[in-house]
């Protein structure tokens, strides 16, 4: 029995452990949740064990480091993962890429774009179009990389993002796990080359999907 507004803060293991049982009714079986896959695409994208223990992370180093102002999704699908966060930090802005090329839910986008300050760029996050519009809004406190997953892709996405994150920023990485896409994972192991940043990584392994987070933070 949750006793207290989920998304007011997740300080303790016991607030962690309320919140990744929340987590598990808004997704399906094979990420760890307990919705059928039927086709509707209105789950969310994410394994409850993976984003409990991220929300916990960033909640922590916010409160020692940085506030995370404003966010940059590359990726959006139908924008959950997007609202979920944005429940959290509350973000002054948000600028979300996508090129709306896969299956989405469009009741769900509708429903996810609503209710925050978002400005949605639609396009390849490798054209020059879209890295000229991020000119406006840059510099950001926290990134989520979680567009293409296709290796040169992700490279670009990680470079744009190297150029765009604020000091003591952090850059996320999803995927960096996921068999079906190993270019991330050998992005991500790239990354993980560069000595302005130091690494965390955010891996449970338990269900059908694996996923995984890679978690860059900019040093200064
Ligand atoms: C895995 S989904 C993102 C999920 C989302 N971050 C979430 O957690 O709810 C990947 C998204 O990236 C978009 N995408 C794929 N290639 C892209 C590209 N080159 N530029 C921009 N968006 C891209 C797809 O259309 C898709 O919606």
């Amino acid at each position: 029995m949750i006793s207290r507004y989920i998304f007011k803060s997740i300080n303790t293991n016991k607030e962690k452990k309320s919140f990744k049982e929340f987590l598990r009714h808004q997704t399906n079986s094979e990420y760890g949740g307990y919705k059928i896959y039927d086709g509707s695409r209105n789950h969310l994208l994410q394994i409850p064990e993976e984003l409990s223990e991220l929300i916990f992370f960033l909640n922590n180093y916010k409160k020692k480091h940085t506030d995370f102002k404003n966010f940059l999704e590359i990726g959006f699908a139908s924008g959950r993962t997007n609202t979920i966060f944005n429940r959290f930090f509350n973000f002054k802005q948000i600028v979300a890429i996508d090129n709306f090329a896969c299956d989405i839910n469009t009741n769900d986008l509708f429903a996810n774009i609503q209710r925050k300050n978002l400005t949605l760029l639609c396009g390849n996050s490798n054209s020059k179009e879209i890295k000229m519009n991020l000119k406006y809004f840059y510099p950001f406190n926290l990134i989520l990389i979680d567009g293409s997953h296709e290796y040169k892709d992700v490279i670009n996405d990680i470079n744009l993002s190297i150029n765009l994150i604020n000091s003591k920023g952090v850059i996320l990485m999803h995927d960096i796990c996921n068999k079906e896409y190993p270019g991330v994972g050998k992005a991500w192991n790239k990354l993980k080359k560069n000595k302005n940043f130091s690494f965390k990584e955010i891996v449970c392994k338990k269900y059908y999907f694996n996923c995984g987070f890679g978690v860059a933070i900019k040093k200064k």
